[in-house]
């Protein structure tokens, strides 16, 4: 996969790719003080292309950011239009779309409320997440013996960069033992959430699913329960070992 295109969408203007650059100063950088979404564009039939829920994507960005205390520096309907431009820019068809926040230079040290907060827009294709091998024929997953985040520990709602070291841990050592996903536990021991996304199991007409508690509210995740609804299972929202 190249992340390489044309342009980035940055601080409200498309600039040249390679000038998307922050300090290495950065509060983010030392803290893990950003967060961000992962959005899909696709190319439908008829030749246009369109984004995959892009307004709930970004009441989540929005809402990241309110629940960190570092809150964006643009609107909704800022962003929409940014991420249309920066797909346009780019001339893709189809791609990944990823936003990110930061918290910028300014202060160093754990309490700066007055560092900027920087954001981005950049666009690259990107296959099935897992895999092509993958979306057809399945993927193997292990339970991680990484502990997911509990709800008093980590900002479970919001897509915290910082809430990524633990899924990156858990994918490494899966990884290692030759899996392809990590099933992560929560602190007493029931399913919460792989790695980067949420977990279903479908069985006898009823699908069932770690409550939001303490998990990243989905998107596909949404969308998989109103469909299955609206196709007459069963859902269950429950913990489950
Ligand atoms: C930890 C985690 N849980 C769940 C998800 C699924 O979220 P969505 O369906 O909105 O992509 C992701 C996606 O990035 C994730 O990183």
């Amino acid at each position: 996969m190249s992340l390489r295109t044309e342009k980035i969408w940055l601080d409200g203007e498309l600039i040249p790719w390679e000038e998307a650059k922050v300090h290495v100063l950065a509060h983010a950088l030392h803290y893990g003080t950003a967060y961000f979404e992962g959005i899909r564009c696709y190319a439908l039939m008829d030749g246009r292309s369109a984004v995959f829920r892009l307004e709930e994507h970004l009441r989540r960005f929005s809402d990241s950011g309110k629940i960190l205390g570092f809150p964006l520096p643009y609107t909704i309907e800022q962003l929409r239009q940014a991420t249309f431009d920066i797909i346009r820019a780019n001339q893709l068809k189809e791609c990944y779309i990823r936003p990110l926040a930061l918290v910028g230079l300014g202060e160093m040290g754990l309490y700066a409320p007055h560092n900027p907060v920087n954001v981005c827009i950049a666009v690259w294709p990107w296959g099935a997440y897992l895999g092509d091998e993958g979306l057809k024929n399945g993927i193997r997953a292990k339970v991680s013996s990484f502990t997911r985040h509990h709800v008093n520990v980590m900002m479970t709602k919001s897509k915290a960069a910082g809430n990524y070291i633990n899924s990156v841990l858990a994918k490494n050592e899966v990884k290692k033992a030759g899996y392809d996903e990590a099933i992560m536990l929560d602190a007493e021991g029931y399913v919460s959430e792989a790695s980067g996304e949420n977990i279903f199991i479908v069985r006898s007409r009823k699908v069932k699913t770690t409550p939001l508690t303490s998990i990243l509210p989905g998107i596909t995740r949404d969308s998989i329960l109103t469909i299955a609804r609206d196709k007459g299972y069963e859902v269950v929202e429950e913990r489950f070992g």
